[in-house]
């Protein structure tokens, strides 16, 4: 099995920092981990698991031993006339996984087009857009647990799936390489325009009675014009989560500030969009050196180049003092520090 030793994560990364790991091992089969685990070399307490590196900011190089997730395989495992169940390795890349799915007509995912990053890492922050998340469409996983060596398997209710959120990041936490996901995909699915401007962009196109692939290519142009693409300038997406904070200060906010949108949330809560307190603290198009907080999206922090994880970390803590201060409401970071 090759070890890579010092080795360069730059282009592991989607802000893109020049970071390296003490040793890397890309790994493409369950096979490898059970030997790996078989040597004992998975006793240790400094190993990361990497997917597509589109949700992690690296502050320094990274000490121990980082397994990537290149677990290939998209297959039917099970279908009905209505609907098929589809097993994607844990490192195919999400978005084209949603490509795979549109391919074979099965939609559930469409509104999760052009999402960075790997199939395994979905679950684990319950990734979501545009008025889907994955737990919409979750049927189960298979992870290995690196501290007995054996293969367990998810169902939705084990995940715990909240709001950017699962038992992955919490109880589970560094426990397991999720090796495969299962997804219900749909073959006449219910289409989805409520949110933001899908069903504008769809009316602007002449499109009155949209399928999965309409749906799709409106994501990916709405995507397109809101998000800065990793390829071009460093990111992580969206570095904050959308406070949920009690309804009993909303009367309030709105009262200051009129142009408020907010949004339900469980009972005696409402979401905040974090995006909003961003730009109305002053933040959209902020540049320090080369990062910042990105012009046309303000919930997305940037990198124009040769900026660091640490710069990243210390703007994203200024603006965390800044909206406690102005708005009151503590804004929590979705993407994870290393
Ligand atoms: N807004 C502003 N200023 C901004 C950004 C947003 O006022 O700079 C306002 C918008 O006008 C809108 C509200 O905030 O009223 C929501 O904005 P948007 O629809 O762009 O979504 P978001 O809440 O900023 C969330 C997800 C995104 C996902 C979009 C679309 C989180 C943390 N982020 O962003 O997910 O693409 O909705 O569904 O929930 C990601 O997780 O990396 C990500 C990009």
């Amino acid at each position: 099995m090759l070890i890579q030793k010092n080795c360069s994560l730059t282009k592991f990364n989607t802000f893109g920092f020049e970071v390296t790991a003490n040793e890397l091992i890309a790994i493409s089969s369950i096979e490898q981990l059970q030997e790996l685990f078989a040597e004992n070399a998975l006793i240790r307490d400094d190993i990361g698991i990497l997917g597509g590196g589109s949700n992690i900011t690296f502050t320094q190089n990274f000490g121990g031993l980082l397994l990537k997730n290149e677990i290939m395989g998209k297959r039917i495992v099970h279908e009905t006339e209505h609907e098929a169940i589809m097993a994607f390795g844990g490192g195919e890349s999400w978005h084209g996984a949603v490509l795979h799915a549109l391919s074979l007509n099965l939609g559930g995912i469409e509104n999760l087009s052009l999402i960075p990053g790997t199939v395994g890492a979905s679950p684990i922050q319950n990734i979501g857009a545009y008025g889907v998340e994955l737990k919409d469409v979750f049927h189960s996983l298979s992870a290995f647990h690196m501290p007995t060596g054996e293969i367990h398997d998810f169902y939705a209710e084990d995940c715990k799936f909240g709001y950017r959120d699962s038992i992955f990041k919490r109880e589970k936490k560094g426990q397991y390489f999720i090796t495969n996901v299962q997804l219900r995909l749909s073959k006449n699915a219910e289409i989805k325009t409520q949110y933001g401007d899908i069903q504008a962009t769809l009316e602007g196109w002449g499109i009155s009675t949209p399928t999965i692939h309409d749906i799709s290519k409106a994501v990916i142009f709405i995507r397109e014009s809101k998000l800065p693409n990793p390829a071009e300038i460093g990111n992580c997406g969206s570095f904050f989560k959308n406070p949920v904070v009690s309804d009993a200060i909303i009367p309030e906010l709105k009262l200051k500030y009129p142009d408020l949108r907010t949004f339900p949330a469980d009972a005696g809560m409402t979401k905040v969009p974090a995006g909003w307190l961003i730009e109305k603290a002053g933040w959209k198009g902020y540049r320090r050196g080369d990062v910042g907080v990105h012009a046309k999206q303000a919930l997305v922090l940037v990198n124009y180049g040769k900026g660091n994880g640490t710069e990243i970390i210390h703007l994203a803590h200024e603006i965390q003092a800044d909206i406690l201060s102005k708005f009151g409401i503590a804004l929590e970071m979705e993407v994870n520090a290393w």
